[in-house]
């Protein structure tokens, strides 16, 4: 046969295949999730989530130091709250007892140099479960910005690099932004839940925190699965109220709002791989219906070919673990 283009000489050996190989994931470009629970000497398993704990801090404190062994220097923190702790107005995130705020203080007294990244949202601290104030079945929009703004200066206090508002009320970037420059934390980070879609695949993470909505669900403020461009109307607002990080979350069904915000921000592009996408994974590889190493390389890979710049996902710590 005359075939002048033979793609597939450039596949021939496994060091020509290395060598034409256009995407590649580090560890330093992951962030691995941990649940935090008061308390001491925790670590509950989380069912949905195998290898996933939920910690007591000084558990937590065990488990990035063997994190940081593997090379992983970045964390997302979120609280497990008890019930008894939860009210309609989220009071307890930004009171300076609060187990979370503590967490954040032992973690940065003990290891300074590692990025720690916090979760605003009401929803961890609700007795209604929801991100934001409910007033009459209503998620109202205004009045949960104050409570956000609390929570981001509290964490920020608390030693935070970098505020990661989930909650997906309008013009929050903005408003957060202010009042941590207004008490002097210029130098603290925003990493916006710019594309929060209302997903299926957080069902484990609820689960991990107990954090379902009590009524209703998140779809006036959560995005639409079906929508694309109006992921770019969030995009040009989060970049204009002053994120430093743009994320979509989930990843894997939003692979192309990955690459859209890789192509229109010059700012670090970040995708959440989330409890849902981690689990099916652990669930068919537990039924040894397919490979969990290769999987989990193959959709981290993926989720970096479509634009990602930064990773966070529960296999953080089981790749630097497994793989170089
Ligand atoms: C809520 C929040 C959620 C996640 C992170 N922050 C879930 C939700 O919106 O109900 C999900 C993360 C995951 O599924 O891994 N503020």
């Amino acid at each position: 046969m005359e075939i002048i283009r033979r793609p597939r000489r450039n596949r021939n050996t496994a060091a020509i295949r290395e060598l034409t190989q256009e995407t590649y994931l580090i560890k330093e470009q992951l962030v691995y999730p941990l649940f935090l629970l008061p308390g001491e000497n925790q670590r509950v398993m989380v069912d949905s989530m195998p290898g996933i704990f939920r910690l007591s801090i000084d558990s937590a404190l065990e488990e990035i130091e063997a994190c940081v062994l593997h090379g992983i220097h970045s964390f997302i923190l979120f609280p497990a709250v008890p019930d008894n702790l939860k009210d309609t107005n989220a009071t307890y995130s930004y009171q300076s007892d609060c187990f979370y705020l503590e967490s954040i203080r032992k973690i940065k007294q003990y290891f300074p140099e590692l990025c720690i990244i916090t979760d605003v949202a009401m929803d961890p601290y609700s007795s209604d479960g929801h991100d934001g104030l409910v007033e009459e079945d209503e998620i109202v929009n205004d009045k949960t910005l104050p409570i956000l703004a609390n929570m981001a200066v509290a964490q920020a206090q608390a030693g935070a690099d970098i505020i990661g508002p989930s909650d997906m009320m309008d013009g929050r970037i903005g408003y957060i932004r202010k009042e941590l420059d207004k008490q002097g934390f210029h130098k603290t980070g925003i990493m916006a839940y710019t594309a929060k879609y209302a997903s299926a695949f957080y069902g484990p993470f609820r689960d991990a925190l107990d954090s379902a909505p009590k009524k209703g669900n998140k779809k006036t403020y959560q995005m639409n699965p079906a929508n694309r461009r109006e992921a770019l109307i969030e995009g040009n607002l989060d970049f204009q109220e002053g994120a430093d990080f743009l994320m979509v979350k989930p990843a894997l069904a939003y692979l192309d709002v990955i690459r859209d915000f890789k192509e229109n921000f010059n700012i670090p592009i970040v995708a959440y791989n989330v409890s849902g996408e981690y689990a099916m994974i652990k669930a068919a590889a537990k039924k040894g219906w397919l490979d969990n190493d290769k999987a989990m390389v193959e959709v981290l890979l993926s989720i970096r070919r479509a634009g990602a710049d930064i990773i966070i996902t529960y296999f953080a710590k089981e790749y630097a673990s497994k793989i170089h």
